[in-house]
C-alpha cells in the first residue's frame, strides 16, 4: 500500500493520464522511468480473441479454443463446469500473453431480439449472476484477470451507442444489475467494463451513480472500470464519475485534456490519483502470473465437446432419441457440414478446429448409409429446387437429422433481430422433409429464443444446439446417440409470439430513448404475471429418464438475516443415467409493493443412477425473500408468508411449502407532509400517534355527514382516507392548538423520534 502512494507521488500528471488510457487498440500505458509494466486485454468472452497487431481491432485472430457461447453456457446451470471453462480460457489466455480476458457479459436477455444475446447468459439475474462468478472465478483461479461487461442495462443492438434507457429503480436493481452484484461480490472481477448506452439521461461511461455510488461504494468493486471501446465521450466527466481506464488508445488530445483539466484546477489531482490507485496493482497483479505459456488445444476441445453436450437443450422427443442403428440416414442442411457456431461481432474466435457435424455422427454408425443434402443456402434464400433434393433424400432414408441454423445476417453484435422466425424457406424444408419423413429430428443453432410453431408438431424430436462452441459437431453427435443423456435447461423462455414478449411495445423505442415499461416484468416473470402460454418455458428441458421430486422440508418459520435451508430428494425413476436440474422458486405471498409472481433463488444439479435418489440442498439466504424498495433505497424484507416453489422448469413446479418470514429490519418511516390518512394508519408509528386524533376526528365526522350510506354514495370516509393528513386538518383549523403544518410536522417528529 504504502509503496503503491509512494509510486503515486513520483509519477507526473502526463504519466497519471496517460496510464488512464490505452497505448494501444488492446494495451496500457508502461511507465518504463518507473518499471511500471503493460498489459494486455483481449475479447472475450468465450474464448481469446487475441490479434497479432496490436493497433487494428479485427482482423484475423490466432488459434484458440471457441467453447460455447453464454446462452449454452447458462443452459448448462454447471458451475463447476464453467470454473473449469475459465480456468482452460486462462491457460490459453496465458499462453497467448493476454493479461485481462473481456467477459464475461452479464446483461438481461430483456427480448429474445437483443442481436447479442447468444453473448449473455439468461433472461434471469440469478443465473446470469451465478453463472458469470462461476466463469470469473475460474478464470481468475489462475491469476488471469476478467472484464464483467457491459456495464449497465445494455439489452439491445439497435443505437447501441447513444440510446437513453429509461428504467425504473426497481427493475434497475432487481433485474439488470443485480447479475453484476452477484458477481462483483461473489468473484471480484479485476475489472468491470462500462456499456455504451445512457440509463436515466445519462452515458454509462459518466453515470457517477453507476461507476461510483453503487458499483465501488455499495457494492465494494476493488478493481478498475474501463470503458467499452470508444464509449467515452467526456474524458474529463468520465474520469469524475469513476471511469478509470479509457479503451482503445492511444489518445493524445483526450490526454492532453486530462493534464489541462488538472492543471486549471477543473480536475482535482486526488481524482487522477483514484483511477491511478485503482489501475496499478491490476497492471502489476498480471505480471505476476507465471506457468508454461502453452495450452492443450485437444484437451480444451474434449471440454468444449462436454461443455456443449450439457447446455443443449432437447425440447422435444416422442421416443426417437436417442437414435438406434439405422439402416440409412439422411443428414439435411447446410449447417451439418458447415457448422453455426458462434456469432458475429466482437466475440469472434478463430477455432484451434472445428467438429463437423455430419461426419461426427457418422462416427457412431460407420456401417450406415449415410447420405446428405444441403437443404437451404446460406443467405436462407428461398429455393424449391433444394427443398426437393432433400425431400427425395429424406424419403428415401430410415430416419432423418435435419440441421437449422439461423442465418448470421439475423443475428449479430451490432444490430438486432425483426422477429423470432426462422427463414421462409427453412419452415418449409421442415415441413417438407418431415411429411415424407415421419423420423425426423431438428438440431436448432442459434443464439436466443426462435418460434418453433409453425413445425414442431409435424417432427418427432428437437434439440436446441444453441450456437454450440468449435466441438458442438461431436456434441450433437453424442447426445443423439445417447452417449450423453441431455439434461441442459433452457436459460430462456422461448414464447409463442412475438407479440407475446414483455418488451414487446417497447422496444426497439425511438428517438434516442428506450422505456422499460414492462419494469420487473421480464422473462418468465412476465409470463407467469401473465398467466400466459408459452412454447417452452424457461428452465425446460427433457430427458432421456425421468425423475420425480419428494419430500420438500422448509422450517416453519425463520428469520431473514438466518436464511432457510430447503431440502428435497430428486429421484430418477428411468433407466438410464442422468442429470436433473432442479429449480427453487420463491413466491412471496404479501408485499408493499407488487412483485413478480415468483423468482428463481435456487438450483442444484443432481446426476443419479437409475432408481437413484439424491437429498438435495439448497440455502436461501436474505435476498432470496427481499426486494429493492426504491424509497428506503435498500433491499428490505417484511413478514410474512412466503411459498418455496421446486420445480422442473418455471411451469413444472413439483413440490410446495409454505413457510413464515420475519424481518429484522428497523427501517425508518416513510411518512412525510404528504402522506395520506391510510399511510399513516398503515404506518405502524404513524398509527399508534395519529390514533387519538382519528377517533375525535372519526366522531366529528359521523355528525356532519352522518351514517356512510347517507354520503349519497360517495363514500366519503374512504375518499379521507386516500387524503394527506394536512388537507383533513384545515378542516379542523379552529379546533387545533396550532396551525395544520405545524401539528403535522409535530406528529411526524413523533413517528420519527420512535424509531429504535
Ligand atoms: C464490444 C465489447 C468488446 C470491445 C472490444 C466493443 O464494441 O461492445 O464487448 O469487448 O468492443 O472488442
Amino acid at each position: 500500500m504504502e509503496e503503491l502512494e509512494k509510486l503515486i507521488e513520483q509519477m507526473t500528471v502526463e504519466e497519471k493520464a496517460a496510464l488512464c488510457i490505452g497505448a494501444t487498440a488492446w494495451t496500457t500505458t508502461a511507465v518504463e522511468r518507473l518499471d511500471v509494466p503493460s498489459i494486455m486485454v483481449t475479447d472475450g468472452p468465450h474464448g481469446i480473441r487475441k490479434v497479432a497487431n496490436q493497433d487494428v481491432l479485427i482482423e484475423k485472430s490466432m488459434p484458440a479454443t471457441c467453447f460455447p457461447t453464454a446462452s449454452c453456457l447458462a443452459s448448462t446451470w454447471d458451475t463447476e463446469l464453467l470454473q473449469k471453462m475459465g480456468q482452460a480460457m486462462a491457460e490459453e489466455a496465458h499462453a497467448l500473453d493476454v493479461d485481462v480476458i473481456l467477459g464475461p457479459g452479464a446483461n438481461i436477455k430483456r427480448t429474445p431480439l437483443g442481436g447479442r444475446n447468444f453473448e449473455y447468459f439468461s433472461e434471469d439475474p440469478f443465473l446470469s449472476g451465478r453463472m458469470a462468478t462461476a466463469l470469473i472465478d475460474g478464470i481468475q483461479s489462475r491469476g488471469v484477470g476478467t472484464s464483467l461487461k457491459h456495464y449497465a442495462v445494455n439489452n439491445q443492438e439497435d443505437h447501441r451507442l447513444t440510446i437513453n434507457v429509461v428504467v425504473d429503480e426497481r427493475a434497475l436493481r432487481e433485474i439488470y444489475l443485480r447479475g453484476f452484484e452477484m458477481a462483483v461480490k461473489a468473484a471480484k472481477p479485476w475489472t468491470v467494463m462500462c456499456a455504451y448506452n445512457k440509463v436515466n439521461g445519462e452515458y454509462c461511461s459518466q453515470h457517477h451513480r453507476l461507476l461510483t455510488e453503487i458499483l465501488k461504494e455499495e457494492w465494494g468493486f476493488e478493481g478498475l472500470v474501463m470503458s467499452d471501446w470508444g464509449a467515452v465521450h467526456d474524458r474529463v466527466k468520465a474520469l469524475l464519475a469513476g471511469l478509470d481506464l479509457e479503451m482503445p488508445g492511444p489518445q493524445p488530445r483526450r490526454l492532453q485534456k486530462v493534464v489541462e483539466a488538472v492543471q486549471s484546477g477543473e480536475l482535482e489531482m486526488g481524482v487522477l490519483d483514484e483511477a491511478v490507485r485503482r489501475i496499478l496493482p491490476i497492471v502489476f497483479m498480471a505480471r505476476e502470473v507465471e506457468g508454461p505459456r502453452t495450452f492443450d488445444a485437444k484437451a480444451h476441445h474434449q471440454l468444449a465437446r462436454e461443455i456443449a453436450a450439457q447446455g443443449m437443450v432437447l425440447l422435444k422427443n416422442d421416443g426417437l432419441l436417442p437414435l438406434a442403428e439405422f439402416e440409412r440416414v439422411a443428414v439435411i442442411g447446410h449447417s451439418a457440414k458447415v457448422p453455426y457456431y458462434q456469432g458475429g461481432g466482437s466475440s469472434h474466435i478463430n477455432p484451434t478446429q472445428v467438429d463437423v457435424p455430419f461426419t461426427e455422427l457418422r462416427k457412431y454408425a460407420p456401417d450406415s448409409e449415410w447420405l446428405f443434402a444441403q437443404g437451404y443456402g446460406e443467405m436462407g434464400v428461398y429455393d424449391p429446387g433444394l427443398i426437393d433434393e432433400a425431400v427425395s433424400v429424406a424419403g428415401s432414408a430410415d430416419v432423418a437429422v435435419l440441421f437449422i441454423a439461423l442465418p448470421a445476417s439475423k443475428e449479430s453484435e451490432g444490430y438486432d433481430r425483426a422477429d423470432l422466425d426462422l427463414t421462409e424457406h427453412q419452415v418449409a424444408l421442415i415441413r417438407a422433409v418431415a411429411k415424407v419423413q415421419p423420423r425426423t429430428v431438428v438440431v436448432l443453432n442459434s443464439g436466443s429464443a426462435v418460434n418453433l410453431a409453425p413445425w414442431v408438431m409435424d417432427v418427432s424430436a428437437v434439440l436446441m444446439g444453441w450456437m454450440m462452441g468449435q466441438a458442438g459437431g461431436g456434441a450433437v453427435a453424442d447426445i443423439l446417440f445417447g452417449k450423453v443423456n441431455p439434461s441442459g435447461k433452457l436459460s430462456e423462455t422461448f414464447p409463442f409470439r412475438l407479440e407475446d414478449t414483455p418488451a414487446f411495445i417497447n422496444f426497439p423505442g425511438g428517438a434516442g430513448e428506450v422505456r422499460y415499461g414492462e419494469g420487473l416484468y421480464v422473462g418468465y416473470r412476465y409470463y407467469d404475471a401473465q398467466q400466459m402460454q408459452v412454447a417452452f418455458p424457461f428452465g425446460f428441458g427433457l430427458s432421456y429418464t425421468t425423475f420425480e421430486y419428494s419430500n420438500l422440508k422448509v422450517a416453519e418459520s425463520f428469520e431473514d438475516t438466518d436464511g432457510l435451508k430447503v431440502t428435497f430428494d430428486v429421484t430418477n425413476t428411468g433407466g438410464l443415467a442422468g442429470k436433473e436440474i432442479a429449480q427453487v422458486y420463491v413466491h412471496d405471498r404479501e408485499a408493499s409493493l407488487a412483485r413478480p409472481p415468483k423468482a428463481l433463488k435456487g438450483f442444484a444439479k443432481v446426476a443419479l443412477g437409475p432408481g437413484e435418489t439424491q437429498t438435495v440442498a439448497v440455502d436461501l439466504d436474505f435476498r432470496a425473500f427481499a426486494f429493492y424498495h426504491p424509497k428506503h433505497k435498500a433491499w428490505i424484507t417484511e413478514d410474512g408468508m412466503f411459498d418455496i416453489l421446486v420445480g422442473a422448469s418455471a411451469e413444472d413446479i413439483r413440490l410446495s411449502a409454505a413457510t413464515q418470514m420475519k424481518s429484522t429490519l428497523d427501517l425508518p418511516s416513510l411518512l412525510d407532509e404528504e402522506s395520506t390518512i391510510s399511510e399513516w394508519l398503515a404506518d405502524p408509528r404513524g398509527r399508534v400517534v395519529l390514533q387519538p386524533l382519528m377517533e375525535q376526528f372519526q366522531a366529528q365526522l359521523q355528525q356532519v355527514l352522518g351514517p356512510d350510506e347517507e354520503d349519497g354514495g360517495m363514500n366519503f370516509s374512504g375518499m379521507i382516507m386516500d387524503m394527506p393528513l394536512a388537507s383533513i386538518l384545515m378542516f379542523q383549523q379552529d379546533k387545533l392548538p396550532v396551525p395544520p403544518e405545524d401539528m403535522v410536522a409535530g406528529l411526524l417528529q413523533q413517528v420519527h423520534a420512535g424509531r429504535s
